[in-house]
């Protein structure tokens, strides 16, 4: 993290748990035990039907509601999709885009890009996601794929909107798995994502870029991957469902930075 030049963010990624009525009681305990320091911010990205009910506890709080998908169209003949400007109106600050599950639904980078242009324009915050196999990573194309999903995902986002943006690194073979990168392999691709940033929008934007690993990242591990100069925060499935976990994650973000 460095707190001097761009925020820390700890955001949870729900994917597809807990029903409206579950949401309700876990924004009750959770806002029970929520710190009040503000060493962070913090969102919880949680399902479609879930968000008026997450939006409606967490109103007079600080924390941010988002969507894990949107459509990149406006409106239309599109059954099932969700549009940017519905989630806005919903109440939603985030959305996450190009989770390594949607990809692996066939979700590609041109749709990826589309999404992420749509979300700028609604005045949602991208989480933008990458992250390689492990068949990639032992091959040694890691940095290579990274840059590849990047540059495409990021095409047409102009310069003064790219501080709206977030960036997470979630190495597949770490999602879910309770095998978690080391902090340095984490740390090198958030520092390299950095570099590609820096290559496209200049060292200033590049520097105030939030850049959040995920992949197994929980109470027990998230102090010493948060320590990283380049790991400015986390995406957190599992342990973000639990509200004790996901407060313990908060905490270790409460930590002295470059
Ligand atoms: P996990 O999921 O923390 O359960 O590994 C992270 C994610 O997929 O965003």
């Amino acid at each position: 993290m460095n707190r001097k030049y761009r925020k820390t963010l700890i955001a949870g990624n729900w994917k597809m748990n807990k029903t409206p009525s579950e949401t309700k009681d876990f924004m009750v305990n959770f806002k029970a035990i929520m710190p009040k320091g503000r060493w962070c911010d913090i969102a919880l990205c949680v399902p479609a039907v879930d968000i008026p009910a997450a939006v409606r506890a967490m109103r007079e709080t600080r924390v941010g509601i988002g969507a894990e998908n949107c459509n990149a169209n406006p409106s239309g003949a599109y059954t099932g999709e969700i549009a940017a400007n519905m989630l806005v109106d919903a109440g939603c600050k985030y959305v996450i885009l190009g989770h390594s599950e949607r990809r692996a639904m066939g979700e590609t980078d041109k749709e990826v890009n589309a999404k992420v242009l749509a979300a700028i324009e609604a005045g949602l915050i991208p989480i933008v996601c990458c992250g390689e196999s492990l068949e990639q990573r032992e091959s040694g194309v890691t940095d290579e794929w990274i840059t590849m999903q990047i540059k495409l995902a990021l095409q047409g986002v102009p310069e003064e909107k790219i501080r709206r943006l977030v960036i997470a690194y979630e190495p597949i073979w770490a999602i879910g798995t309770g095998r978690t990168a080391t902090p340095e392999q984490a740390e090198a691709v958030c520092e390299h994502i950095r570099t590609v940033v820096r290559k496209l929008y200049g060292s200033k934007n590049a520097r105030a870029t939030t850049i959040l690993y995920g992949g197994s990242m929980n109470d027990k591990n998230a102090y010493e991957l948060l320590a990283q100069p380049d790991i400015d925060g986390g995406l957190i499935g599992g342990a973000s469902l639990v509200p004790e976990k996901f407060v313990k994650i908060i905490e270790a973000a409460n930590q002295p930075t470059a």
